[in-house]
């Protein structure tokens, strides 16, 4: 099926549809209250031609990337901290004049459309654009797609876990370094969600009686609760660096 790319500058209409897609790919507490999610929708109208959409020829939503111009210098040291971070300097602050990269957020895909490659051509794209006019690349800070299941190995175990032929464990990151993007570090606190523990329960469907270390579904980390009778989700990610140019081939 051939597909059609365009953005949120092109075609404003799209944004009802990138949120719910993106809303419809994640567990619901993501779209909570965080210092990133209340500037989420900022960064579309302030960046509208770097959120990036496919679209089938019926005009239907099938893929989204979502991103934004970033001064960065090229090292690891000088990373943000992670999405919250770059949301709220993107967002806050005015738009850089001269970027050095752009910073993916956020890549979707419609579930019966994966593992055909869209997301793929939208970062092999975010690349390509990024030769014009970010010239140290891309970086994204990878919330790897099967962490869920292992909630309570470190994710820097994680991201070193390797598959017996030897590509990496986790499909998402996997895609990145085989379009030879480099990993560089984790994000300890990308993602910030601190709400009342009754919040939490609600969503759980079962009390926090106590804190502690509590699962949650969906969740890369377990939600901390805290004696102040709040919960706390830190959510880390994996910082990857693609080169600005075409993709490995
Ligand atoms: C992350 C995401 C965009 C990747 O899209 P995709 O179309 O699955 O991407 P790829 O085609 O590169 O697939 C990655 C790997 O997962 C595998 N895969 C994807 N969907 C699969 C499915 N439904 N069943 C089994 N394997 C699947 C692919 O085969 C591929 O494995 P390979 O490297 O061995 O070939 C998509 O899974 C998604 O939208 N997830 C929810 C949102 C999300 O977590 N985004 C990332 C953080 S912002």
């Amino acid at each position: 099926m051939a597909l059609t790319l365009t953005d949120l500058s092109r075609d404003p209409w799209l944004l009802p549809e990138v949120d719910a897609l993106i809303g419809a790919n994640m567990p619901a507490f993501m779209s909570w209250e965080s210092p990133g999610n209340w500037r989420w929708h900022g960064m579309y109208d302030r960046y509208a031609e770097h959120q990036l959409c496919l679209v089938d020829g019926a005009g239907r939503l099938v893929a989204a990337a979502n991103g934004l111009p970033v001064h960065w210098d090229g090292t690891t040291s000088s990373l943000p901290s992670g999405s919250d971070e770059v949301l709220v300097r993107g967002v806050d602050r005015p738009p850089p004049d001269r970027p050095d990269a752009v910073c993916m957020l956020s890549v979707s895909v419609d579930p019966v459309h994966r593992a055909a490659g869209h997301a793929e051509r939208l970062l092999t794209e975010v690349r390509r654009r990024a030769a014009r006019h970010a010239p140290r690349g891309v970086i994204i800070p990878v919330r790897p797609t099967r962490k869920p299941l292992y909630p309570l190995i470190p994710i820097d175990e994680y991201a070193a876990w390797r598959r017996p032929d030897g590509r990496c464990f986790d499909p998402w990151l996997r895609t990145h370094l085989e379009l030879g993007a480099r990993q560089l570090g984790i994000a300890r606190a990308s993602l910030v969600i601190r709400q009342p523990v009754a919040r939490w329960a609600e969503f759980l469907g079962h009390p926090l009686p106590g804190p502690g270390e509590h699962l949650l579904p969906g969740a890369l980390v377990p939600l901390r609760v805290t004696a102040d009778d709040h919960g706390t989700y830190t959510e880390p990610n994996v910082w990857v660096h693609h080169p600005a140019g075409p993709a490995a081939p």
